[in-house]
C-alpha cells in the first residue's frame, strides 16, 4: 500500500474524512497507520487520558521508523534523491545522496554509535551544523533505538550543557564549526566548555566541517572519519514499540528551564507522513524544500522525517536567505526545480525588504505549493509572498503547529481548501481544536476570539516531558481541565477558519524562534550589576517580535551603554545570540502589585509605545515606577 493512497484529493473528501475522523477516530487512524511497515500490528489503536497525561497510538506494534524511510522506499527509489545538500557558499560543491546512498551511510553512522557503547534508550546529543551528516545522525540514532536530541547549533554552551544534563546523553556528535553567511562558528569549542560539568557523557564524534585545527581530547574525542566510513553498510534495524521514544526537542515555556519534549515512534511517524503528504499534496518525484534548521521541530518533521517517509526528495540548505545575496532562496528555487517550498514569515519579510528584483530574477515556475510557519504572518507580507512567489497560482499553506504537537495541526492543504490571507484555515483530519472563554468553557459560536486548546489525542502529540511528567501535565493539561492548552490565542471567523494571533504566556516569539520570558530574565540577572529584570515582547517589522528588558541595579548606572554591552554578553553566553534583547532600559524598580507579582501587562504596553492606555495602574506598590519608566523609555 503506498502512502499516496492517503492523499486527499478534494475539499469535499476532506470534509468527509475530517468528519471520519472525530466520529470514529479509532477506525481513521486504524486505516491510515495499516499503510505503513510494522513489524507487529497494534492491538489497540489508542487508549488516553488527559488528567494524568497517559496517551498510548497503536499499542502492542512494533516498527522502525527508518525501515519505513529505507527499506520500504528502496526497491523503487534506491537511485531516486534523498536528500540534496545546497552548502552555504556558492563557490562550494553541492551533494546529493539517493536513497540507497543515504541507506548506507545511515548503517555506516548506527553502526559507529554502537561501537561508541550507543544502545537502544540511549540518548544522543546532535550539535550539527546543518550538514548532511546531521540528518545522518538523527537516522541513524533511529535505526538503533537511541533517542536523539537536536540541540541548534545557535545555543550557547551553557544551553547546550544544560540540555545534555537534563537529558543525561551518552554521546554529543558535533563538528568542528559551521558556516552561516560569511561567518564561521567554532563549534567544537562551544562543546569543549559544554561537556565539562556532564558526568553522563562518555564521548564526543567529531565531524570535520572547516578543516580547523581543533583542541583534541584523546579521552573523550572521536574523529567522524576516524570511525564511522570504516564500518559495515549494513546495520539491522532495532525493533521498536510503538510508544517507545524516538526523540527529545527541547523549546521554551512561561515557567522555569526548556521543556524536553518526547516524541514516540509510532505516532510521530504516522502523523508527519501523512500531514506532509497532504499539506503539501506531495506527488512522486516532488522536490521539496523546507528551509529550517533541523535544530527546530519544523526541520525534524518536514526536512527529515515526514518526506523521507514519503519517498520525497528533501532539499538541506547550509546557508542564510540572504548570502550571497537576497537572490539566494530563488536561485536554489531555480537550480533545483522545487515544487513545495516553505519558510518562515520572518525569512519573507527581510527578503521583502529587498524589493522584487532579487526575486523577479528567477525562474520560479517549478513551484506548486509554498508554506509558511512558526509564527503569524502579516498581512502584507502574505500578499508577498503569494504575489511574488507564489505568481498568484501557488496555494499559500499557513502552518500552524509547535513543538509539542509534532505535526502541523491547522492548515491549508494544497489548493483544495479554501483560502485566506493571514488565517491558517481548517484543522487536518484527525485534529480537534477548541476556543475557550476565560472560564474555560467552549465556545461553539463562530466570529470569536479564545484560548487555542485541542481536546482530543493526535498520533504525534507530546507524550512527556523528560524526566519530569508531573512537570507536562501541568505545563499544558492542567489550565483547562480534560484539553491540551497550546498557549496561543485564535480567532475563528464566520466559515470556521482560524487565524493564530499568537502566545497568550509568556512566551516570546523572535524571528520564529521561541523564548520563555522568564528563561532570559534568568540570562540577564546573571549580569553582576543586575539584581532583578523583567522582559516582554513588543512588535518587530521583520522579527515578528522583539525583547524589550526592563533592568534593575542595585547601584546608579554612569555608564550605561557598557552596562548594556556586559548584559548582551551575558545573555549570549547563557542562551545564544538568538535571544538578545533588542532594547533595554535601566529602571529603578519594576512594576509591582501590593502582592510582589511583576504587572507585565504595563510593560508591554510601554515597549510597544501604547503609553496612553496604560490601564489601572491603582493597585501598583509604587506607581510612581511607572512614571520614570515611561518618561524613559526607549
Ligand atoms: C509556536 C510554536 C512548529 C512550527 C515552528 C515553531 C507559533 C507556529 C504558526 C503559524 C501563527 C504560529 C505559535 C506556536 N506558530 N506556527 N503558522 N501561525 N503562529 O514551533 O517553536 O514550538 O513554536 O509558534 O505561537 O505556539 P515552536
Amino acid at each position: 500500500m503506498s502512502l499516496q493512497d492517503l492523499k486527499i484529493k478534494t475539499f469535499e473528501e476532506y470534509q468527509y474524512q475530517y468528519q471520519k475522523s472525530v466520529n470514529q477516530p479509532e477506525l481513521f487512524w486504524d486505516e491510515i497507520a495499516s499503510h505503513f511497515t510494522w513489524k507487529k500490528k497494534w492491538n489497540k489503536v489508542l487508549s488516553w487520558d488527559f488528567e494524568k497525561l497517559d496517551v498510548k497510538w497503536f499499542e502492542g506494534a512494533t516498527l522502525n521508523i527508518t525501515e519505513n524511510i529505507f527499506e520500504r522506499n528502496l526497491p523503487t527509489l534506491k537511485d531516486t534523491p534523498a536528500i540534496i545538500w545546497e552548502p552555504n557558499s556558492t563557490d562550494t560543491e553541492n551533494k546529493t545522496l539517493t536513497y540507497q546512498e543515504l541507506y548506507e551511510a545511515v548503517n555506516q553512522c548506527a553502526n559507529a554509535l554502537k561501537a561508541l557503547g550507543v544502545g537502544k534508550g540511549d540518548r544522543v546529543c546532535i550539535y550539527l551544523p546543518m550538514v548532511s551528516e546531521l540528518a545522518i545522525s538523527v537516522l541513524a540514532c533511529a535505526r538503533i533505538g537511541a533517542v536523539h536530541s537536536v540541540v541548534f547549533a545557535g545555543f550557547s554552551a551553557t544551553s547546550l550543557s544544560d540540555r545534555i544534563i537534563d537529558a543525561e546523553a551518552k554521546l554529543v556528535i558535533t563538528a568542528d564549526g559551521l558556516r552561516r553567511g560569511a561567518k564561521t562558528v567554532a563549534l567544537k569549542e562551544v562543546v569543549d566548555e559544554a561537556v565539562k560539568n556532564t558526568p553522563s557523557v562518555e564521548k564526543v564524534l567529531v565531524l570535520n566541517v572547516l578543516n580547523e585545527n581543533i583542541q583534541f581530547n584523546p579521552s573523550l574525542d572521536v574523529k567522524w572519519e576516524e570511525i564511522v566510513p570504516q564500518q559495515s553498510t549494513e546495520c539491522t534495524a532495532e525493533e521498536m514499540s510503538s510508544e517507545d521514544y524516538l526523540f527529545i526537542l527541547y523549546t521554551s515555556g512561561s515557567t522555569g528551564k526548556p521543556k524536553g519534549v518526547v516524541h514516540t515512534c509510532g505516532g510521530y511517524m504516522v502523523y508527519t507522513a501523512y500531514s506532509f503528504t497532504n499539506v503539501y499534496q506531495y506527488t512522486p518525484g516532488d522536490i521539496h524544500w523546507c528551509t529550517a534548521d533541523i535544530g527546530w521541530i519544523t526541520g525534524h518533521s518536514y526536512i527529515i522525517y515526514g518526506p523521507l517517509l514519503s519517498g520525497a526528495t528533501t532539499v538541506m540548505f547550509e546557508g542564510i536567505p540572504t548570502y550571497p545575496d537576497a537572490g539566494r532562496f530563488w536561485e536554489i528555487v531555480e537550480k533545483y526545480k522545487v515544487n513545495q517550498f516553505l519558510t518562515a514569515p520572518t525569512a519573507i519579510r527581510s527578503l521583502m525588504a529587498f524589493g522584487e528584483e532579487p526575486v523577479e530574477k528567477y525562474n520560479l515556475s517549478s513551484l506548486k505549493v509554498i508554506g509558511t510557519v512558526g509564527e503569524p504572518i502579516n498581512e502584507e507580507a502574505w500578499h508577498w509572498y503569494a504575489k511574488h512567489v507564489g505568481k498568484d497560482v501557488c496555494p499559500v499553506v499557513d502552518n500552524w503547529w509547535q513543538t509539542e504537537t509534532g505535526g502541523i495541526m491547522i492548515s491549508g492543504i494544497g489548493n483544495l481548501s479554501p483560502q485566506k490571507p493571514t488565517f491558517a484555515g481548517y484543522p487536518l483530519p484527525g485534529i480537534q481544536p477548541v476556543l475557550l472563554n476565560q472560564s474555560g468553557e467552549e465556545i461553539q459560536e463562530h466570529e470569536v476570539e479564545g484560548y487555542l486548546c485541542v481536546k482530543f489525542p493526535w498520533p504525534s502529540m507530546i507524550r512527556t516531558t523528560y524526566g519530569d511528567h508531573q512537570r507536562c501535565i501541568d505545563t499544558y493539561f492542567s489550565n483547562y481541565k480534560g484539553y491540551y492548552f497550546t498557549g496561543d490565542g485564535a480567532k475563528r471567523d464566520a466559515d470556521g477558519m482560524y487565524r493564530i494571533i499568537g502566545r497568550i504566556d509568556d512566551v516570546i516569539n523572535v524571528s520564529g524562534h521561541r523564548f520563555g520570558t522568564a528563561e532570559i530574565e534568568n540570562a540577564i540577572n546573571e549580569d553582576p550589576q543586575i539584581i532583578e529584570s523583567a522582559v516582554v515582547g513588543y512588535p518587530h517589522p521583520i522579527k515578528g517580535q522583539s525583547i524589550y528588558a526592563f533592568v534593575v541595579s542595585d547601584h546608579p548606572i554612569d555608564k550605561q551603554d557598557e552596562a548594556r554591552k556586559s548584559i548582551l554578553e551575558t545573555v549570549t553566553n547563557i542562551i545564544g545570540k538568538i535571544a538578545l534583547p533588542e532594547k533595554i532600559q535601566f529602571v529603578s524598580g519594576l512594576p509591582k502589585t501590593r502582592s510582589g507579582k511583576i504587572m507585565r501587562r504595563i510593560l508591554r504596553k510601554v515597549a510597544e509605545g501604547e503609553i496612553e492606555s496604560l490601564g489601572d495602574t491603582s493597585t501598583l506598590l509604587d506607581p510612581s515606577v511607572v512614571e520614570e519608566i515611561v518618561k524613559n523609555r526607549i
